[in-house]
């Protein structure tokens, strides 16, 4: 494998220092990705951050942690170690050797799919970007802005494919992920959910639970890309991505346990009196970004996803380990639809129904998270239970997007719906409430009294760890 060049102005392991254009080009963008970091960035000043870095991409001491002033980072260029007898393993192409150009009839597809995952990565770094003014402790603060710089990554890694192999169109693109920003009317984010706000930590915990969760799973068909150097640049992704998946799984374990403690300590339901978040209003919560990160998989059915399959572009989740002939040409899948305006299901080709397979992954993986708030709950003694709202809940994209039901699934009319969805996704009242809790806790070792603290800190080190240095 080629040794990483650690001391380079953009660290990497693809020989940046050989191809004098590309690292022309990429150097000229990097001042603009600085200044977009000091615009859209945290907006809390720090001295330096205790931040675990990437370095290098074997199996050990890929990244190393140390104090680092943010916009100092050292933002990089990883891929995973290549395989030079990989193959492509789905679709039309199934056998043959991966690729490593771009082939010229995939151009614009293979454009189109690291532009929207591309887009994603700044989008959550300026949804996140005040959270840093009411972070509950130091250790909460550090995991938040190393979410941050690690999407900001994630950018480079996108920008680092755009520029090496889309030439001028590429260069263009890359500069727009820098031009759209979340929320803006004029040049909003690509995806819905990204132009969200995140305006507290219980969303912050929620999005990087559901989330970041969409992100992993669309990283996981990429990662299965014949394009040799998407695919190699996604594994090495999802290598940090599953530190995102911790801060969000472990940070609900943590609201859940602190609401459970209050509520058998005060033996009541009404915890907010006490400073703690409700169930029913963490269930909300729960209700809004689950629904909203559904939307994210697209529609049930998709022939554009089905050419991409085909064409080798993008895999389905744990491709390899799925015992069919990968092409799927004669299968076929149950999809969600209307069935005489009723949530049902109907039977559709597997290729043209890849977005519900992914989809449907990607609960069961939520669903894995509900388990275990639940067993918290179940620990505490407690009857109450947090659940998965019903797949036609809330939707916007996708065939239920033009009904309304209950999270139990019952189908509701638009004014019976607009009457009682203040009783499942939170409401005005419910977000303010949060907010008021959201005060910020710079000390050593303190925590906000909405939330418990982790079994354990970061990298070894004890929980009271000075992670973030103020200025
Ligand atoms: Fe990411
Ligand atoms: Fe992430």
């Amino acid at each position: 494998m080629t040794t990483p060049d650690y001391a380079a102005k953009i660290p990497n392991n693809v020989s940046l220092a050989e191809d004098r254009r590309l690292q022309r080009a990429l150097e000229s963008w990097q001042p603009d990705f600085l200044s977009w970091w000091q615009t859209m960035g945290p907006t809390l000043p720090t001295q330096d951050v205790y931040l675990r870095t990437a370095v290098n991409v074997g199996r050990e001491g890929w990244a190393h942690f140390g104090f680092v002033p943010m916009p100092e980072y050292r933002w990089g260029i990883f891929l995973a170690e290549p395989n030079p007898d990989r193959r492509i393993a789905f679709g039309q192409h199934k056998g043959e050797p991966a690729w490593q150009k771009v082939p010229g009839e995939y151009r614009a597809e293979l454009r189109r799919l690291i532009v929207i995952q591309g887009d994603t990565e700044p989008a959550s770094v300026e949804q996140q970007r005040n959270l840093g003014a009411t972070a509950p402790s130091l250790y909460d603060l550090r995991n938040l802005f190393q979410v941050n710089v690690e999407e900001g990554r994630h950018l480079w890694a996108m920008v680092y494919l755009l520029h090496a192999h889309f030439g001028r169109e590429g260069r263009e693109e890359a500069a727009e992920l820098l031009h759209r920003n979340s929320g803006s009317q004029d040049a909003p984010r690509i995806l819905g959910a990204f132009n969200e706000e995140t305006p507290d930590w219980l969303s912050f915990f929620m999005f990087t639970y559901f989330t970041d969760r969409d992100g992993k799973y669309q990283l996981g068909t990429l990662k299965e890309s014949a394009f040799d150097p998407l695919s190699r640049t996604c594994e090495f992704m999802l290598k940090e991505e599953a530190h995102h998946m911790f801060v969000g799984t472990t940070g609900i374990d943590r609201v859940v346990e602190r609401t459970a403690q209050v509520m058998v300590g005060n033996d009541t339901d009404e915890v907010a009196a006490h400073g703690a978040i409700p169930l029913p209003v963490i269930q909300k919560y729960l209700n809004f970004h689950y629904s909203v990160s559904l939307d994210l998989f697209g529609g049930e059915t998709s022939t554009n996803v089905a050419n991409y399959y085909t064409a080798g572009l993008k895999g389905r989740w744990s491709e390899e380990r799925r015992k069919d002939d990968h092409k799927l040409t004669d299968d076929s899948i149950m999809v969600d639809a209307l069935v005489d305006g009723q949530a049902g299901q109907t039977e559709v080709s597997a290729l043209v129904g890849l977005n519900t397979d992914l989809r449907r992954e990607y609960i069961a993986d939520c669903q894995s998270g509900v388990n275990r708030w639940n067993r918290i709950l179940a620990a505490a003694n407690l009857p109450q239970r947090l659940k998965l709202p019903h797949v036609a809940f809330n939707r916007r994209v996708g065939a239920f997007a033009s009904i309304e039901v209950s999270p139990d699934g019952e189908q509701l009319s638009a004014a019976e719906w607009e009457r009682r969805k203040g009783q499942w996704l939170p409401t005005d009242t419910d977000k303010t409430f949060v907010r008021s809790l959201m005060r910020p806790v710079y000390e050593r070792g303190k925590i906000a009294a909405w939330l418990a603290p982790p079994r354990n800190g970061i990298n070894g080190k004890p929980f009271d760890y000075d992670y973030v240095h103020l200025s």
